[in-house]
């Protein structure tokens, strides 16, 4: 499996997975090994070439935890600026503005729901791999001011 960097096909918007079954567990063993070969700290299903609800985080504990259909319950007011990058956009760090707390509800693997908090570089990711399963990707949320500072480079 190779790591999906057409703009075009990434910029789609995956559907929701209905059934979990022996292609979504073997969708997410080969995730899990990319992730890992690539030293990731998310992946997101279209990015392999499905586009499937499903992503994937690498927690600040190191644990990589798999989220199916996952959705955004609250996102805090208060929002910082961190640098990010891409696994397919090599070699570009964008600064993206994002909430710093968010409430989440996913499926796990066993197809139970899990519902909890998530802050900092957890949220962020999160929210970066969300992003990826409704075709935004992070050059898309390039704040004005630095695409204008950019142009006149
Ligand atoms: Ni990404």
């Amino acid at each position: 499996m190779e790591i999906q960097k057409n703009l075009k096909f990434l910029r789609q918007k995956s559907k929701p997975v209905k059934e979990i079954d022996r292609s979504v567990y073997d969708l997410i063993d080969q995730m899990t090994d990319i992730i890992e070969q690539e030293l990731g700290a998310g992946l997101a299903a279209p990015q392999v070439g499905i586009l499937k609800r499903i992503i994937l985080v690498r927690f600040s504990n190191n644990d990589i935890v798999p989220f199916i259909n996952p959705v955004i319950l609250k996102r805090s007011s208060e929002k910082d600026i961190v640098e990010e990058g891409c696994l397919s956009i090599p070699d570009q760090l964008v600064n993206v503005k994002r909430p710093v707390y968010i409430r989440i509800r996913s499926l796990d693997i066993e197809g139970d729901i899990i519902e909890c908090d998530l802050e900092g570089l957890d949220a962020r990711i999160f929210q970066h791999e969300l992003d990826h399963l409704n075709g935004i990707l992070i050059i898309d949320r390039v704040p004005l001011i630095d695409k204008i500072k950019r142009i006149f480079k």
